[in-house]
C-alpha cells in the first residue's frame, strides 16, 4: 500500500480507537474548533519520557491546575516546581522543564516550528517533533520507541538498534502525512502502547495487520532486534 493509503488507515483507526488523555483534544472539541495548547503538549511529552500515561495523568492534572499556563509555570518556586514532581522520577527532567519554562516565558510564548522548539533548553528532537506536530499540525517527524517498534516491524527492519535509527526514522519520516500529523503521530504511538506492543503484540487486531512484513514472516515478536549491551 502506498504511504498515504497507510497513514490514513491509521488516522481511522485512530478516530475510532483513541486514548483519552487529559492534554488530548478529541474529536468532537476538534471539530468544534478547540486547538491544543503548546504548554499542555509540552509539560505532557516532558512527563512522559521514561513515564507510563497511567503514571503521568495525576501529575498532569495536578501541575495544570497550580500552573495553569507557561507563565505560571516560569514564575514558580523551583521547590515547588520538585515537590509536585515528586514520584515521577527522573529529576534533572523537572529542572529542565522550569529552565525551559522560563525561557518560553522570557520569549513571549512557545515557538510555533520544530526548528524553532529545538533551540530551547532541554527540548531535543522528540519533544519539538511532537509539540510541532500535535499543537501546530507541522508534518515534523515524531520518533520515540513505540514509533521505531512498529517501523522495524511493518517493514521486517533485521538491522539492530541502535544501528537501525537512522533506518526507522526514514521509514517514519515517509509515512508521516502531511494532512492530520498530529493525530498521525498519536496514532502510531497508542499503536505501539496498545497492540504493536514489545511482547506478544496483538496483529489479529491491528489496522496495519495486512501490510506489516514482519507479521508475513512471522517475526512480529523479534523486532527490533537489539545489539547486545
Ligand atoms: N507517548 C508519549 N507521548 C504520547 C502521545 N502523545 N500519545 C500517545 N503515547 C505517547
Amino acid at each position: 500500500l502506498p504511504a498515504a493509503a497507510l497513514s490514513q488507515q491509521l488516522l481511522a483507526w485512530y478516530d475510532v480507537h483513541a486514548r483519552e488523555m487529559p492534554w488530548r483534544v478529541g474529536p468532537a472539541a476538534k471539530a468544534a474548533g478547540q486547538r491544543s495548547d503548546p504548554y499542555r503538549i509540552w509539560l505532557s511529552e516532558v512527563m512522559l519520557q521514561q513515564t507510563t500515561v497511567a503514571a503521568v495523568r495525576d501529575y498532569f492534572l495536578r501541575f495544570t491546575r497550580r500552573w495553569p499556563d507557561v507563565e505560571a509555570l516560569a514564575a514558580a518556586e523551583d521547590a515547588a516546581v520538585m515537590a509536585e514532581w515528586a514520584g515521577l522520577g527522573y529529576y534533572a527532567r523537572a529542572r529542565n522543564l522550569l529552565k525551559c519554562a522560563r525561557e518560553v516565558a522570557a520569549r513571549g510564548g512557545f515557538p510555533t516550528s520544530n526548528a524553532g522548539l529545538l533551540t530551547l533548553p532541554g527540548i531535543g528532537p522528540y519533544t519539538a517533533a511532537a509539540v510541532a506536530s500535535i499543537a501546530f499540525d507541522e508534518p515534523a517527524v515524531v520518533v520515540d520507541g513505540n514509533v521505531e517498534r512498529v517501523m522495524a516491524r511493518m517493514f521486517a527492519v533485521e538491522t539492530a538498534l541502535p544501528r537501525a535509527k537512522p533506518g526507522l526514522t526514514a521509514l517514519a519520516a515517509r509515512l508521516t502525512p502531511q494532512h492530520r500529523p498530529g493525530d498521525y503521530a498519536q496514532a502510531v504511538m497508542d499503536l505501539g502502547a496498545t497492540i504493536c506492543t514489545p511482547r506478544s503484540p496483538a496483529c489479529a487486531i491491528c489496522p496495519w495487520m495486512a501490510s506489516c512484513e514482519a507479521r508475513r514472516q512471522g517475526i512480529a515478536a523479534e523486532l527490533p532486534r537489539k545489539e547486545p549491551k
